[in-house]
């Protein structure tokens, strides 16, 4: 199983960026704790992050042929990447959506997400737990567990 593992906008500054609504963690090692997770679960991870809009739908658009599932954390794009949105739904991948802040507690814009549509869950507001718990949810998907 091979599961495409997506950051959007700024989230290469996890660690030094907003840590009272993000944590300490850096992307690194974020993608370290999912790449054990991953071997744990019996599943490969492809790692991308982009501050691109395109890039990311580039991306999806190539890889998706060849993997199983999207784990995505669109950073801002959450709230209006219609494009986004679009290139998700043409992966025809199932898709969990993860944000380390509770975006529902946040401010008003915040609490939209146009991708929410699209995926098998969101996930939102456990800092790093919830990109592993994205996981876990999207591979008991893919395996025929009830996740939704
Ligand atoms: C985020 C929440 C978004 O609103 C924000 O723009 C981010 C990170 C999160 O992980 O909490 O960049 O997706």
């Amino acid at each position: 199983m091979k599961i495409l593992v997506i950051n959007g906008p700024n989230l290469n500054m996890l660690g030094r960026r907003e840590t009272k609504h993000y944590g300490t963690d850096t992307l690194k090692s974020i993608e370290r704790a999912l790449t054990e997770k991953g071997k744990a679960l019996g599943c490969g991870l492809v790692f991308f992050q982009s501050n691109h809009e395109g890039s990311i739908i580039d991306f999806i658009q190539e890889k998706a042929s060849g993997a199983d599932g999207i784990l995505i954390n669109p950073g801002a794009l959450t709230h209006y990447g219609y494009s986004l949105h679009d290139a998700l739904v043409d992966s025809g991948l199932p898709v969990v959506e993860v944000h380390l802040s509770d975006i529902h507690t946040r401010e008003k814009w915040r609490k939209i997400s146009v991708i929410s549509d699209v995926v098998i869950k969101q996930i939102s507001g456990f800092k790093t737990q919830s990109y592993l718990l994205g996981l876990e949810t999207l591979v008991e998907h893919i395996r025929g567990g009830k996740a939704k």
